[in-house]
């Protein structure tokens, strides 16, 4: 069995599912092939207003890429990249995802999946989740743009603590480090995420959308950031019908009732 990752929608949320329980949710290169198909669908559907990636059930968010096969995909240096081609790619395809992505951590989040919950823009964790990268203990070397994300989340020291030490960190440490930003109770977790994810859908989807790409362009090298899109996503507000249908909502005292228009 190597897994899968499973969409499922409510509403007008999506829940991406890394589903591998008997490894823990270990990632396996189906799955993340299947990751990154799953998150183009999520970005393609209009209807959808935020996701939640979490791992099947609440032992592990993920104990990272599936070990078993990393002698036969990714042995050789050649051979290592085009998996980290795989991962990357994945990745890169939840980071594009226009809503907001919550990652929603029980139990485990090791190696890649540490990166996976990074290309979130948040990460709500249960007080018992534990964090660790531990490449040093595989002899492999974390992917480069992993590296890269890690430094601009936690800064230098912090991943240099974490890559050396290969070594477990708790919830606490975690949001004492900036890798997650609320912990909640194990039994709370899935509730307090769905009421934070409940606001953000009443919330107007393009202010949303508009949010999290500027900001997104903000932590990126200047000299890369497209002006023009970061313009627009602010037009795109102002001309919409729900700006018109928030400023009538509020003078009229009633709660407004956006379309993403
Ligand atoms: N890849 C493949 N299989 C994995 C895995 C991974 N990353 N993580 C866990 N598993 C498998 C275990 O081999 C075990 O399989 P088995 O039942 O056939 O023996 C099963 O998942 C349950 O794991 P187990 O180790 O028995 O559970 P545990 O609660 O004692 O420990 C972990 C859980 C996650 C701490 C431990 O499995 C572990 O350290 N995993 C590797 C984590 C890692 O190095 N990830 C980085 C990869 S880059």
């Amino acid at each position: 069995m190597s897994g899968s990752v499973d969409l499922v929608k409510k509403g007008q949320l999506a829940y991406l599912y890394l589903n591998n329980p008997e490894k823990k949710n270990a990632i396996s290169a189906e799955m993340w092939e299947q990751l990154a198909a799953r998150a183009a669908e999520v970005s393609a559907d209009q209807d959808v207003r935020a996701t939640v990636l979490r791992g099947y059930g609440t032992s592990a968010f993920a104990a990272g890429a599936d070990i078993s096969q990393f002698e036969s995909r990714r042995s050789a240096s050649s051979r290592g990249s085009n998996y980290d081609d795989l991962t990357e790619s994945a990745i890169a395809a939840v980071k594009a995802i226009p809503v907001p992505v919550i990652a929603l951590v029980h139990g485990f989040c090791l190696g890649g999946a540490v990166s996976l919950a990074l290309a979130c823009d948040l990460r709500f964790a249960s007080h018992d989740a534990s964090f660790a990268i531990p490449a040093a203990r595989l002899g492999i070397s974390y992917p480069t743009p992993a590296i890269g994300r890690l430094v601009a989340q936690i800064g230098a020291s912090n991943a240099k603590y974490l890559l050396f030490s290969a070594k477990r960190i708790d919830a606490q440490s975690a949001k004492e480090m900036h890798l997650i930003d609320k912990i909640f109770r194990q039994e709370e977790l899935d509730l307090q995420t769905d009421k934070f994810v409940d606001l953000l859908i009443e919330n107007a989807p393009l202010s949303l959308k508009a949010a999290k790409y500027i900001i997104d362009q903000n932590v990126i090298e200047e000299s890369k950031r497209d002006i023009d899109k970061i313009h627009s996503a602010a037009r795109s507000c102002f001309e919409s019908e729900d700006y018109k249908e928030g400023v009538r909502a509020f003078m009229e005292s009633r709660k407004p009732a956006f379309q993403g228009k």
